[in-house]
Formats: structure tokens, C-alpha cells, sequence
């Protein structure tokens, strides 16, 4: 086998330095050996972004995004998405297993018993505004779990750990549905432990069509959860990884991590999908709105990856669920003009040339519209599927040895040193 390091020639020095390779990865500490004077810092790597930087080992996800592969603990997601359920794919992302039917049950059984949330958290979801987004709810609403549940601090006890995270799971849809329920001015509907859970919340959100809910678009629910329940380290559980990693409770990392999801680039895109569509309004537009986003005025959401360069797997699962939820609500007549604009963007040498695919949010909302939901909640309903994924990189980096506090350098480009002036000598 072939010596598995990176041999690097300083040529302001002439100097080498040989670093180990593992996992074809360098560790970027190896790098401050290269200095020209004995009291320099050494060099560092630049890498705005992240592209290329790996902050941390994980067993949990696994994504290739040249070939459009996603796996949750080594199961594919198309798997996932046709055989699973939600919680069962909490269960696997959580403790690294497929649970035995009877750990299936109990552990159902479990998250269900913990729906109800506490009078002082409907307090708080009561004071926002008729028009307040839901995002902004979300990232409150978890941070205020901080306050009402303070042993969570106890981030190194895994009794605890595991305690906080069956109150999120429980708690999160029934939180989201009494602040939506409240902002339109309804009455709030009581989370029922007997349903599944995804078919509580369509309940608990008033989505009950003639009374009970539609079995096919709780199913659609779920498998939306699922498709979104982990991925690996994108922007928000990158920010959740940051926040954590300073011994922060598990709420204020998730309500950080929330905030990032909130961004248009990021979880907010489906919003962002929706009111593009809405835009565009009619087929015969899209060669327009194509060279405003060629022109660089707009972005084509819904499309493009960090990752992906291929098309994003879960995208092809959003869109086939599409179809079986349109059976159920009628059609979407966005859905004409997504399709439209998704084969005029793949003929276009501009997408073509950059390998832009749909991603996951690129369908994910008009089925929300389709079901009900207004375009404000559908990041919520990414948040919702996304907490597992969160809880999961939390619990593996609390045991995580090799972790610190995240802590980046920078390249200082600012001033050097100056003296103070007093004001009256400015010019
Ligand atoms: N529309 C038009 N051009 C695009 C798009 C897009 N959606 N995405 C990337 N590009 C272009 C970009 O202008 C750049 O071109 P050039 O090299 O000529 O300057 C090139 O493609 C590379 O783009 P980038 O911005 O360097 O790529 P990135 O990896 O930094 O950004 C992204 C990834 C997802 C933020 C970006 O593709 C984007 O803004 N997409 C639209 C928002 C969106 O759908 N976000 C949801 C992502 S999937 C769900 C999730 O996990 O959040």
C-alpha cells in the first residue's frame, strides 16, 4: 500500500513538511509547521464558506453528491421514504439502528406521550402579532423551552441528553400548531397520542378535511419528514454544531440552528419556490424569468446545491409524492409551471454548464399549498423534519472527543496598530 501522506514544499523556504492522510483529509493543524521566521504563526487554510473543510467526523449521513446518493446510517433514502416512518427514522438517525418492533412501539409510544406543551410556552406563542412569520415563532418558541426546562444545561449527562430530545420531537408540532392556530384567531386543537405522528399535527393544524384526517396525506407528511430529517453538516446544523460546541443548552442550539434554516439559500427556499412561481405566474413567462436569472437579477430557487451536482434525490421522491397528494386535494396549477420551468432550466447550457438540478425544495411547497398550509410555514415544516437530524449531530458531537469549542482564525486584514486621537484632533 502506498505511504499514506502529503509531502509539502514551502517554497519561500524550501522547507518540507510531511502530514498524515486519513480519510483522504489532511488535519489543517499540520499546516502552522510552515513558517519563515522560528516566531511566525504558520500558515493557515482559507476556505470562506466551508467548501472544503471537514469540521467533524459522523457516522450519521452520508450524501455523494456527484452521483445523488443520500443515506441515513447507510440506508438509502428511497428506502427510507417507501418502507419507514418519521419516528422510525428519528429512531435510526438518533441511536444509529433500526429499532426492533417492540422498541418501535415503546419508542412511538414514548415521543406521543410528550406532545403536550407547558402553559408558560403558550403564554409566550400568544404574544406575537397577527402577521408575525412562523419562522420567527419557531426560533422564540424553542429558545423559551431554555428557560423552562433548565436541567437541559446538564449537556454531559445522556439521561438528560435523551430527555430533551423526546421533548423536542413531542413538543415541536404541537408548538407550531398552537401559534398558527392562534395567529388565525382559532381555537387551539389538543395533540392526540393515539394518532401517528404526523397525522397529529395535520390535526392539530386544523387539516382534517370532512373531519378526520386524509391517511394519504399523512403519509405524504411523514415521507416529507423523512426526506428532510438529515443532512449532514449544511448551514443550520453547522450553526447548531458552533452553538453546541460551547456546552450550550440543546434549545439554544436548535433555536440557532433554526435561524439559520430560516434563510432563502437555505430553508426558506420552499417559501421562496412558491412566491417564484406565483411570479411567474404562467408557462409562457418562463423564458423571461430564465434571462432575468442568467442576467444575475434572480435566483432560480429550488435549484443548485453545494452539494448536489447531480439531481438531488429527495427532489425525485417530493416530486413523485406530488402526484399521489394531488389525487387526494386536486391539483396544483403551479405544478405545470415547475415542471416547465425545471425542463426549460435542464436544456439551458447556463444550468447545464454550472450542473444546477431541482433540490429538495423545489416541489416540497406546492405540495404544501396543495394541503393547505400558507407559504409562511412551509420552512417550519422543514424545521420540523430537520429536528432528528439536529438532535442526532448534537448527541454525536456531546461524545465527541475529539471536539472543541468551534473556534475559527481569520486572515487580519484591518489596520495595524494606531494611537487614539482625541475628537478634536479628526479630521
Ligand atoms: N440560480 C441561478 N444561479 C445559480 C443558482 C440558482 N439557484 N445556484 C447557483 N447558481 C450559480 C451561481 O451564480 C454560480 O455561478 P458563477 O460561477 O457563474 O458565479 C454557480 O452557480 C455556483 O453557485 P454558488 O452560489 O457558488 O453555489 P453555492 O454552493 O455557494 O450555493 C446554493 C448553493 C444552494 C446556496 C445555491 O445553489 C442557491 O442559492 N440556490 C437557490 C436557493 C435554494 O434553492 N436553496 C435550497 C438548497 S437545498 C435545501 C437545503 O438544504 O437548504
Amino acid at each position: 500500500m502506498s505511504k499514506q501522506t502529503l509531502t509539502i514544499t514551502d517554497n519561500r523556504t524550501g522547507n518540507t513538511i510531511e502530514l498524515p492522510i486519513e480519510h483522504d483529509t489532511i488535519p489543517a493543524i499540520g499546516l502552522r509547521q510552515l513558517k519563515v521566521q522560528a516566531d511566525d504563526f504558520g500558515m493557515m487554510a482559507y476556505d470562506p464558506g466551508y467548501t472544503n473543510t471537514a469540521s467533524c467526523k459522523s457516522r450519521i449521513t452520508y450524501v455523494d453528491g456527484d452521483k445523488g446518493i443520500l443515506r441515513y446510517r447507510g440506508y438509502p433514502i428511497e428506502q427510507l421514504a417507501e418502507k419507514s416512518t418519521f419516528l422510525e427514522v428519528a429512531h435510526l438517525l438518533l441511536f444509529g439502528e433500526l429499532p426492533t418492533a417492540s422498541k418501535l412501539t415503546d419508542w412511538n409510544a414514548r415521543i406521543m406521550a410528550h406532545t403536550q406543551i407547558d402553559k408558560d410556552l403558550k403564554g409566550v406563542l400568544k404574544t406575537f402579532r397577527g402577521d408575525a412569520h412562523p419562522m420567527g415563532i419557531l426560533i422564540s418558541a424553542v429558545a423559551a423551552m431554555s428557560t423552562l426546562y433548565p436541567e437541559a444545561k446538564q449537556v454531559h449527562d445522556s439521561e438528560i441528553r435523551l430527555q430533551q430530545v423526546v421533548r423536542v420531537l413531542g413538543q415541536l408540532p404541537t408548538a407550531v400548531a398552537f401559534a398558527y392556530q392562534n395567529l388565525l384567531g382559532r381555537p387551539h386543537t389538543d395533540p392526540d397520542g393515539a394518532l401517528g405522528y404526523s397525522e397529529n399535527f395535520l390535526h392539530m393544524m386544523g387539516l382534517t378535511g370532512d373531519g378526520e384526517v386524509d391517511p394519504v396525506l399523512a403519509r405524504a407528511m411523514d415521507v416529507l419528514f423523512i426526506l428532510h430529517a438529515d443532512h449532514e453538516q449544511n448551514c443550520s446544523t453547522s450553526a447548531l454544531r458552533n452553538i453546541a460546541s460551547s456546552d450550550a443548552d440543546p434549545y439554544c442550539a436548535l433555536a440557532g440552528a433554526v435561524a439559520a434554516l430560516y434563510g432563502p439559500l437555505h430553508g426558506g427556499a420552499n417559501e421562496a419556490v412558491l412566491r417564484m412561481l406565483a411570479e411567474i405566474g404562467d408557462t409562457k413567462k418562463i423564458p423571461a424569468f430564465l434571462e432575468r436569472v442568467k442576467n444575475r437579477e434572480v435566483r432560480l430557487m429550488g435549484f443548485g446545491h453545494r452539494v448536489y451536482k447531480n439531481y438531488d434525490p429527495r427532489a425525485q421522491i417530493v416530486k413523485k409524492i406530488a402526484y399521489e397528494v394531488f389525487d387526494v386535494t386536486g391539483s396544483n396549477p403551479l405544478i405545470d409551471i415547475a415542471v416547465a420551468l425545471e425542463q426549460a432550466a435542464l436544456e439551458d447550457d447556463y444550468f447545464v454548464s454550472r450542473r444546477l438540478y431541482p433540490n429538495v425544495d423545489f416541489y416540497s411547497g406546492i405540495i404544501y399549498q396543495a394541503m393547505g398550509f400558507p407559504v409562511e410555514i412551509f420552512p417550519v415544516l422543514f424545521a420540523l423534519g430537520r429536528a432528528p437530524g439536529w438532535l442526532a449531530q448534537w448527541m454525536e458531537l456531546m461524545d465527541d472527543a475529539e471536539q472543541r469549542i468551534a473556534r475559527p482564525r481569520q486572515i487580519f486584514l484591518g489596520e495595524a496598530e494606531r494611537a487614539y486621537l482625541p475628537i478634536g484632533e479628526r479630521g
